[in-house]
């Protein structure tokens, strides 16, 4: 488990709350350690959905726990006569002198696997929840060193838990902060330890990646401006990556009009990360592009004041950049990744774009600025353009870019629109394996229409009408890709979960994270990347 990184942050004391920048802690994974704690140990022991009043269906590990207590478990699980049902647990005290609490969780009926209409691995979903729900009960009863049964995917199992411990509270007091748990998996009676560790190993990667997605997305606008964002990759990548920092005037040279027609609204200067993995001399990289607007009032076209505060997660698609270069540069994955990041503020001020101004993107098209809502297009334009210098073999972009996809899908995908059939089988298979949905939209020339009506350019930033709306933001983009393995994924649905992904708290998702990272592994197998 990384060690909790305590740094002081000088734009919190100049907010007048000092008191939190003694205690300040910078992305740390799941809270503090003190070396003089108590430890109270627990066990999670899985079992599968049974009808039978006098038996248990345990989990290979669970057995043995069970035999190794004299079927003590299974005894006091077969005291109440109604059988565990999924996502239901037990808790048992005083079963041995090692664990103060053994919680039984249910991971379903047996043999669960891929559901077709559902386009998800339900086995591992369930794994996933079902162990969720065990280490946050123990949380709550005080434990503090939770053992986990790796189910029979141990890598699921360690996603479970490690994305049901993150808790954003590093700006609250001390005693309202969720309390820190450790968390290992129950190996003891495995036939094979080593590869049982590296899968538990792989699983907390994959999670921490998400995590460090979920952190960046929820921290307020006011301390992640796009140059703390900078910082802070920069702290987290730094030694496994090669991390640019782009100022204003690196950006102008680069004549990116179309992504400084946004930021210059705001007095917080725009920044362009630009981060390179090197896992092999591949001299087509895969690029990652992520909208990175750490906050979005809508410019002049300003958004109503309702529900505002969740605009400090537009950097969404920057975040899970981020993530998913963390995790990927951890697990030493045998692939070259460039990612692009434009970073910045849309603000309403004397100096901001107005609607009906006309800009010019870095490949020369003119664009016709009628709502500066629409801003997140406008700074990925660029991006888009600017990557495809780098002659990379694919090109995935991420932004919470319309709520027009929250309209369409909801929380339960994240749209994906893309000019490759191959490109979306591979980014679906990763979807599965990771439980994190994608749903194809349309790339028609219909929605090509709406935006290349302009009256004074060659583009218009907005489709004219609601209709389609993630379908036509989608198409501007379009614009700026020559690339033939181009996908763009809308995530402003999935954005933030209010409940939907049981193994998920409330507030900034992180999604979709370990898809991404999943499809980086996939794609790490093809040769060429
Ligand atoms: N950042 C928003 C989209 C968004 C909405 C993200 C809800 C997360 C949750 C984006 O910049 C935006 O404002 N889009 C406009 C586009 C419109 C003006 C064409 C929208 O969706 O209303
Ligand atoms: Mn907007
Ligand atoms: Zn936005």
């Amino acid at each position: 488990m990384a060690a909790s990184i305590v740094k002081r942050v000088s734009r919190v004391k100049k907010l007048n709350v000092s008191h939190i920048s003694a205690r300040y802690k910078l992305l740390t994974g799941s809270s503090h350690f003190s070396t003089s704690k108590q430890w109270n140990k627990a066990l999670v022991l899985g079992v599968y959905e049974n009808e039978s009043t006098d038996s248990i269906d345990f989990t290979g590990t669970a057995r043995k726990f069970d035999e190794k207590a004299d079927g003590k478990i299974s005894q006091l699980l077969l005291t109440v006569k109604k059988p565990l049902k999924c996502g239901k647990t037990r808790t048992l005290h005083a079963v041995g002198p090692e664990f103060s609490s053994v919680l039984v969780t249910c991971i379903g009926k047996r043999g669960e696997g891929y559901d077709e209409l559902e386009t998800v691995d339900k086995g591992r979903e369930s794994i996933r929840a079902a162990v969720a729900k065990a280490v946050l009960q123990l949380r709550e009863l005080g434990e503090n060193e939770i053992e986990v049964d790796s189910c029979w995917d141990t890598e699921a199992s360690a996603e479970g838990c490690h994305l049901a411990l993150f808790s954003y509270d590093d700006l609250k007091a001390e005693k309202s902060r969720k309390p820190a748990v450790r968390i290992s998996c129950a190996t003891r009676y495995s036939q094979d330890k080593n590869s049982m560790e590296k899968e538990w190993r792989k699983g907390a990667i994959l999670a921490e990646g998400q995590n460090l997605s979920r952190r960046l997305m929820e921290m307020p606008a006011n301390l992640l401006t796009p140059t703390k964002f900078a910082e802070i990759v920069k702290e987290q990548l730094a030694d496994k990556c090669e991390v640019l920092v782009r100022d204003k005037d690196w950006v102008e040279s680069m004549k990116m009009g179309s992504f400084l027609s946004v930021a210059r609204g705001s007095v917080e200067p725009p920044v362009f990360l630009e981060i390179e993995y090197k896992g092999t001399q591949s001299d087509s990289p895969l690029a990652l592009v992520g909208k990175g607007v750490t906050f979005d009032t809508g410019g002049i076209s300003i958004k109503p004041s309702q529900g505002m505060d969740a605009m400090r997660g537009d950097m969404g698609g920057a975040a899970c950049v981020a993530g998913s270069l963390l995790s990927v540069s951890k697990l030493q994955l045998p692939v070259h990744v460039k990612a692009f990041i434009p970073l910045c503020e849309n603000m309403p001020s004397g100096s901001a774009t107005k609607p009906g101004d006309v800009v010019t993107a870095m490949n020369g098209k003119t664009i016709q600025v009628d709502n500066t809502d629409a801003e997140g297009r406008l700074i990925l334009a660029d991006a888009l353009c600017y990557s495809e210098q780098f002659n990379p073999s694919l090109i995935l972009d991420m932004a919470t870019l319309t709520g027009a996809i929250d309209v369409a899908l909801g929380a339960g995908a994240a749209g994906v629109f893309t000019n490759s059939e191959n490109m979306w089988n591979k980014l679906q298979k990763a979807s599965v394996r990771s439980g994190d949905r994608v749903w194809r939209m349309p790339l028609f020339n219909h929605y090509t229409k709406k935006i290349t009506e302009c009256q004074l350019a060659d583009l218009n930033n907005i489709g004219g009408s609601r209709s389609g709306g993630a379908c036509t933001a989608a198409a501007f983009l379009k614009e700026f890709v020559n690339n033939k393995n181009w996908l763009h994924l809308d995530i402003a649905g999935v954005m933030s979960n209010s409940g939907d992904v049981a193994y998920l708290g409330k507030g900034m998702s992180g999604r979709p994270t370990r898809t991404v990272i999943e499809f980086i592994n996939l794609m790490s197998k093809e040769t060429n990347n």
